[in-house]
């Protein structure tokens, strides 16, 4: 067992993104014609993860991966972005996730997701990774693992009082009510806001109502992104939510941003404990538009050193 403490450790998904971008999304049944292919590292536990270590916070990755060419692959990459490997286990029994991605010229989206081995991990990994859960300053969890899975990390990291944030992506309507009670911080965006909560969420007014509806769940605070108008958050020891906007920039290929945001508010949880939560989503918000203003998943998120210094 390792003695090793991290700062940030993400129980998670990795997928190997196949990118295809075309002038518009296909309808079904229809073929269309790109201008240009390319395979990229994806999976929202990844990219938060990456996003994360990238500001310059020590990470682990607790997930699987097929004993296959793109596990294989995907490996390299953590070590590329330093990210600790000891516990990315590789699989024969199921491939390396993937998801087949088309991107159109107005940078929006369309995704097909197989979940392989990432569904494979279990109560056994995590208990192999115990030591790490149980020391990091920040567990980050998300729903494209089982979901069985994620709840048991979190509440490995609750019980210990890791701070945690879970991202309920992708959203399922029935949510275990277990979830927002080991939530530091619930961090969702709108259409996931909606289809928990029920309510429609189009606006930074209806965020307001669908954040109070998730915090009565039981979760310490809420953050719901909002694309170009930023976020909302909500905490549980204030009474209405704070809407906190975004710089407007040029948006080129918004695929990740989510998984910017979360991985640059790990960071910031991590690396600043004591910032208030709004200050750190504003700062989140910066980070991931820098992302959005690049194409590519991973390839767009910023590191460090492309950063103004006063984020840090
Ligand atoms: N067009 C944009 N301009 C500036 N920031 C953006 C833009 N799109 C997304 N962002 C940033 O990325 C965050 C997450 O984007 P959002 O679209 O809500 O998430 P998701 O990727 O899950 O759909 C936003 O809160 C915001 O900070
Ligand atoms: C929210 O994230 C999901 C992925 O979990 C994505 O399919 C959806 O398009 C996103 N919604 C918005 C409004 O960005």
């Amino acid at each position: 067992m390792s003695d090793k403490t991290f700062d940030v450790v993400v129980v998670g998904s990795c997928m190997t993104d196949l990118v295809s971008q075309a002038p518009r999304l296909p309808k079904a049944g229809e073929t269309i014609r790109g201008h240009k292919f390319f395979i990229g590292f994806g999976g929202k536990g990844a990219n938060q993860c990456i996003q994360a270590a990238r500001l310059g916070v020590k990470t682990a990755m607790i997930c699987k991966v097929g004993k296959d060419f793109f596990g294989d692959n995907y490996i390299q990459n953590f070590k590329d972005n330093d990210v600790h490997t000891d516990f990315v286990w590789q699989t024969s029994d199921a491939a390396t996730g993937a998801a087949s991605i088309t991107v159109n010229d107005a940078g929006e989206n369309a995704i097909v997701i197989v979940a392989g081995a990432n569904m494979r991990l279990g109560e056994e990994e995590l208990q192999q990774a115990l030591t790490a859960i149980r020391k990091a300053k920040v567990l980050v969890c998300q729903l494209e693992i089982s979901s069985q899975t994620s709840l048991r990390a979190l509440q490995m990291a609750h019980d210990n009082k890791v701070r945690t944030i879970f991202n309920p992506a992708p959203a399922v309507p029935d949510l275990d009510f277990g979830f927002y009670r080991v939530s530091d911080v619930f961090c969702c965006n709108e259409s996931e806001a909606e289809l928990l909560t029920g309510y429609s969420v189009n606006n930074v007014e209806d965020a307001h109502h669908a954040a109070q509806e998730l915090l009565r769940r039981g979760c310490t605070a809420v953050i719901i992104t909002l694309g170009p108008q930023g976020c909302v958050v909500l905490k549980a020891q204030d009474k209405t939510s704070t809407h906190v906007p975004s710089t407007a920039v040029k948006a080129v290929d918004t695929t990740g941003a989510g998984d910017s945001f979360i991985g640059a508010l790990a960071f910031y949880l991590a690396h600043h404990p004591d910032m208030p939560l709004e200050e750190m989503a504003r700062r989140a918000n910066q980070v991931a538009a820098v992302s959005v203003q690049a194409v590519g998943t991973q390839t767009s998120f910023p590191f460090k050193r492309d950063l103004p210094a006063d984020l840090f």
